[in-house]
């Protein structure tokens, strides 16, 4: 099984996740945007991915008490479909978990029914629709899910762990990986 190499967001990081993030998003973050937040680690959780000595992906957990927020997620377009975003999804879930966070929400966009179709794996659904979120021309969804610490939401996401395509290591165990 291949590895997928798991570590915080780094000020050296920055240029390959902008680059990616300008790749995918229409209003991408800018390099400061991201510098400001891993600056704010007790409150905010950005990993990499790295596949072969590459970054290929990346996510930011934002957490106010037991409240979490999925904010960028992206896999370079070089890797979609293997498998990447789903076990980023997962690892956000584990570091979600071992935060003690009790309820995850994000926005994604209405016409984005890949990662619509990737939360909804995890057990997100969609609670709200915010107008114009994205300007004028697109509302975004909510999506949410509650509840991660329980039993059966445990289950799910061990399910979910079986089926993953990669290997995850992290960087001194950030946390517990294993489902
Ligand atoms: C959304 C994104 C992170 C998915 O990453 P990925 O590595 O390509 O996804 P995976 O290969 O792990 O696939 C996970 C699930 O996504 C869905 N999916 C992936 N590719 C798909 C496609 N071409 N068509 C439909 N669904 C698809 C499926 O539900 C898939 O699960 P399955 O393989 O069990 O069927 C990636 O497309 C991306 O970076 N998009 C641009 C940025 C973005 O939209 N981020 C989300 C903002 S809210």
């Amino acid at each position: 099984m291949e590895e997928l190499f798991i570590g915080q967001m780094k000020k050296s990081d920055l240029l390959d996740v902008c680059a990616i993030e300008r790749e995918v998003f229409p209003d991408p973050w800018s390099l400061n945007m991201f510098e400001e937040e891993i600056n704010l680690p007790e409150m905010y959780s950005l990993i990499t991915f790295s596949y072969q000595g590459h970054l290929v992906a990346y996510g930011g957990l934002l957490n106010i008490r037991e409240e979490g927020h999925i904010t960028n997620l992206a896999v370079d377009p070089l890797f979609h479909g293997q498998g990447i975003g789903k076990s980023l999804v997962y690892v956000l879930i584990k570091m979600a978990q071992a935060k003690g966070i009790k309820n995850i929400s994000l926005e994604v966009r209405t016409t984005n029914e890949i990662a619509q179709s990737l939360y909804n794996k995890f057990g997100f659904r969609t609670v709200a629709r915010r107008k114009n979120y994205y300007g004028y021309e697109e509302d975004a969804l909510v999506m949410s899910v509650d509840n991660i610490a329980n039993k059966q939401y445990q289950q799910l996401i061990s399910e979910i762990y079986r089926t993953l395509n990669f290997s995850l290591q992290t960087e001194d165990n950030l946390f517990d990986l294993a489902s």
